[in-house]
């Protein structure tokens, strides 16, 4: 009995094996049957092995096979699925605007069972509830919502500039920046969108701050893991307990939402934001208990705008910060820019920020060497043909691009690594073609946000450009280095620059 069992094991276990290899290689032949150009699978993982050997990124290995193909279209493999990457920029306009309503879904899996606010943040999420949510906040994103945000940066612009001027001793100093205008950006999305104060450079306790950490923190590899299964492995997401939010940040953000809502109906008084229009929300569909699935949309709204405000924003601001140090002419001229400006108008708002052409070409160029949300992803929702070819995407059929890719594609940017404003003067913008500048996405399921994180980046490159000379310090990288985890370009050791403050303004 015993060698029997001593034989039959192994085999067992071989055949096992040998079923699951199988059953991950069933789609090998997918792009070939279509005739469509693709990079060969391995077995298990398709062309993703370096993703999950954390030695690449998902943007990494998009823009690396960007690069490396030609064909205006390809196939690849995310483990078992086919997906389609898609470099031409007419095809993108089809897919992401003209076309829109075959792509309305994202790519990615959401587990919401395990993820009860993670599922609910429109940014994650499919049609229908995509449509109805994003529909919900829109006036949010209004100019006349902008307009009363604008006195949330004036006001934040100096809280950073001061705690700034605090971290300088002598005549210089050498300090992360990206920890400071991270706590600008927090203290920024808490006051425009909830009305409250966060107050992130008095207390490094700050409960926002630590929140932070357990959401887009790629250095918390087991977090990182997850965001980035999340689009490489969609469908085993529920199977394996994948989540964007742990428990402590899901308990976190059912609390607080509660909080603000009942703080702002005891107080009665309107304050034009998010909350305001989760009230309303609350009394239309009479949501009275914590915890239920109505509740959750509630929380989810604020867990989004909190979740996509700071990052992203921060890290551009800081990234250009860098690039201007680097760039010492572009420093100048932009700081030359600011301080004419100040003499004319007095101050920045929002009617004459408009003017500050030079700073805001500054973040666009950041922008567009560091797409901080490096890839952009949809999934066929019914049977596309794709323009121009025989090819019928299958309902189901994940596409992604990447913008990162096409930012430092030669054909649209001669010499991509070269910081250059002046790349986007109105008449340089002109001469390059249509969607060849994707940043914030596309069409009608683009970024929400855009507005108000190039306002916020902008305030905050003048105010910081007044205040203090900028320098790489001695010995420093002049290459940042991202971490290869996560879904987002995120600077590994921050970014650490030379400050001086500039007196003669005073
Ligand atoms: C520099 C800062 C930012 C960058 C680079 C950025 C970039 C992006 C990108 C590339 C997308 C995907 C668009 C697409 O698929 O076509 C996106 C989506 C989104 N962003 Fe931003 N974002 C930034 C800041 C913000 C801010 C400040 C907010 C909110 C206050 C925000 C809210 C959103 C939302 C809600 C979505 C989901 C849109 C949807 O699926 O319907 N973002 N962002
Ligand atoms: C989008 O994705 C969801 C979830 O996977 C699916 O139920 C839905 O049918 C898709 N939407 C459309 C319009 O196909
Ligand atoms: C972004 O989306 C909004 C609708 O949500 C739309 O009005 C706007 O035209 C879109 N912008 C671009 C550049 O596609």
């Amino acid at each position: 009995m015993a060698t029997y069992f001593v034989l039959i094991c192994p085999l067992f276990v071989i055949v096992i094996i040998l079923l699951v290899v199988a059953y991950m290689m069933r789609n090998n032949n997918y792009w070939k049957k279509r005739g469509v150009s693709y990079l060969n699978p391995k077995p298990l993982f398709g062309n993703i092995f370096s993703i999950f050997i954390w030695k690449s990124s998902l943007h990494q290995f998009l823009r690396t096979i960007y690069e490396e193909n030609m064909e205006p279209f390809f196939g690849i493999f995310f483990l078992d699925q086919p997906v389609l990457v898609i470099k031409d920029l007419t095809l993108m306009k089809h897919i992401l605007v003209q076309d829109f309503e075959f792509f309305q879904n994202r790519s990615m899996g959401i587990n919401e069972n395990h993820d009860p606010i993670g599922s609910k943040i429109y940014f994650f999420s499919q049609m229908p509830y995509w449509k109805k949510t994003r529909k919900e906040v829109s006036s949010l994103y209004t100019s006349s919502k902008l307009k009363t945000q604008f006195k949330v940066l004036q006001f934040n612009c100096e809280q950073l500039t001061d705690a700034m001027k605090t971290k300088i001793t002598n005549k210089g100093s050498v300090f992360d920046v990206k920890q400071l205008t991270k706590k600008y950006t927090i203290n920024v999305i808490i006051a425009a969108f909830f009305g409250i104060k966060a107050d992130c450079f008095e207390n490094d306790q700050n409960v926002f701050l630590k929140v932070s950490e357990g959401l887009m923190n790629w250095k918390a590899i087991w977090h990182a893991i997850q965001a980035s299964y999340m689009f490489i492995m969609p469908n085993y997401v529920k199977s394996f307990h994948i989540s964007f939010l742990d428990k402590a940040s899901t308990d976190f953000f059912r609390e607080f939402t509660w909080e603000l809502i009942n703080i702002r109906e005891k107080c009665g008084r309107k304050n034009n934001d998010l909350i305001d229009i989760l009230l309303e929300l609350k009394h239309k569909q009479n949501i009275k208990n914590h915890n239920t699935y109505e509740s959750d949309v509630l929380a989810a709204h604020v867990c989004q705008v909190f979740a996509a405000g700071y990052e992203s924003s921060s890290t551009t601001i800081a990234l250009s910060l860098f690039e201007l140090a680097k760039n010492f002419k572009c420093q100048k001229l932009a700081r030359e820019e600011i301080v004419a400006f100040l003499e004319k108008y007095g101050e920045i708002t929002y009617f004459n920020i408009q003017y500050l052409k030079y700073s805001k070409n500054c973040i666009s160029e950041t922008l567009r060497k560091y797409p901080t949300l490096a890839f952009l992803d949809r999934r066929c929702t019914k049977p596309y043909r794709l323009p121009g070819t025989n090819l019928v995407l299958e309902k189901g059929q994940a596409v992604y691009f990447s913008n990162w890719g096409i930012h430092n594609d030669p054909r649209y940017y001669p010499n991509p690594s070269q910081f250059d404003p002046d790349r986007f003067t109105e008449e340089n913008i002109r001469q390059r073609p249509d969607f060849s500048y994707l940043p914030f996405g596309h069409g009608p399921r683009n970024c929400s946000g855009q507005r108000f994180a190039t306002l916020s980046s902008v305030m905050a490159l003048a105010n910081i450009l007044y205040n203090f000379e900028i320098r790489i310090p001695e010995g420093g990288s002049d290459t940042v280095k991202f971490i290869t985890k996560g879904t987002l370009l995120q600077p590994v050791n921050g970014i650490h620059l030379e400050f001086i403050q500039i007196s003669n303004n005073v």
